[in-house]
């Protein structure tokens, strides 16, 4: 029973669909299937999504491992499927029986930067970058949680805590609140 590793590169079909949790559809429900199948076929592994292509990396049996990789081939949600790595491994490197995500945009971003990369490419990862974006996913401790990279980039301001409504009630009630004191205090003296 060898155990295998396998990094492929893919890009999306779907166009992604703005989302405020920052999970997109698609990759949510390719998520929650990969949670549900993996662990029962001792598959770990981790997934990125990020300007419309995956990066996705998995471990386990060789047998397990490639009769998956047939399955996602086959999917219609992605194209071009890349196969980046595809060799023998010693010991398994992942602790959980799941599938791993990136989830500090701030690390993705950096890690970029200092690739020198523009945006999310993993068809241009070379060996090295590969290994980093693995490390990367095997160091992430938020099982639960996808980043979207494209959303993971900062583009607005920080919404405020209270909306400009309620932020133009609270004023009002101050002002007709002073406006009582002082009324009330001329009334007293
Ligand atoms: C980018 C990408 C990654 C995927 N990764 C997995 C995976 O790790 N495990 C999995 O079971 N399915 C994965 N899928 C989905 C499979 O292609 C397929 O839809 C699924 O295995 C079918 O499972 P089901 O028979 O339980 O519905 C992935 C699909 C895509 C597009």
């Amino acid at each position: 029973m060898a155990l295998i590793r396998l990094a492929y590169a893919s890009e999306a079909t779907f166009d992604a669909s703005p989302t405020k949790s920052g999970v997109e559809p698609n990759v949510a429900r390719i998520l929650l299937t990969s949670r549900r199948n993996n662990p029962k076929k001792g598959l770990v592994g981790g997934l990125y999504y990020g300007d419309n292509r995956f990066f996705q990396y998995l471990e386990g049996e060789e047998r397990a491992v490639h009769e998956l990789y047939e399955t996602i081939k086959k999917d219609t949600r992605h194209r071009n499927v890349k196969t980046l790595i595809d060799e023998p491994l010693k010991e398994r490197t992942f602790k959980n029986w799941s599938m791993k995500y990136v989830p500090v945009a701030g690390d993705v971003a950096a890690f970029l930067k200092r690739q020198g990369l523009s945006e999310f490419n993993p068809y241009a990862f070379d060996r090295e970058v590969c290994e980093q974006m693995i490390e990367l996913i095997r160091k992430s401790s938020h099982d639960d949680k996808l980043i979207n990279h494209s959303e993971a980039r900062p583009t607005a301001a920080p919404e405020a805590p209270v909306s400009s409504g309620v932020r133009m009630g609270l004023i009002l009630a101050g002002v007709v609140l002073l406006g009582a004191f002082v009324a009330g205090g001329m009334l007293l003296f």
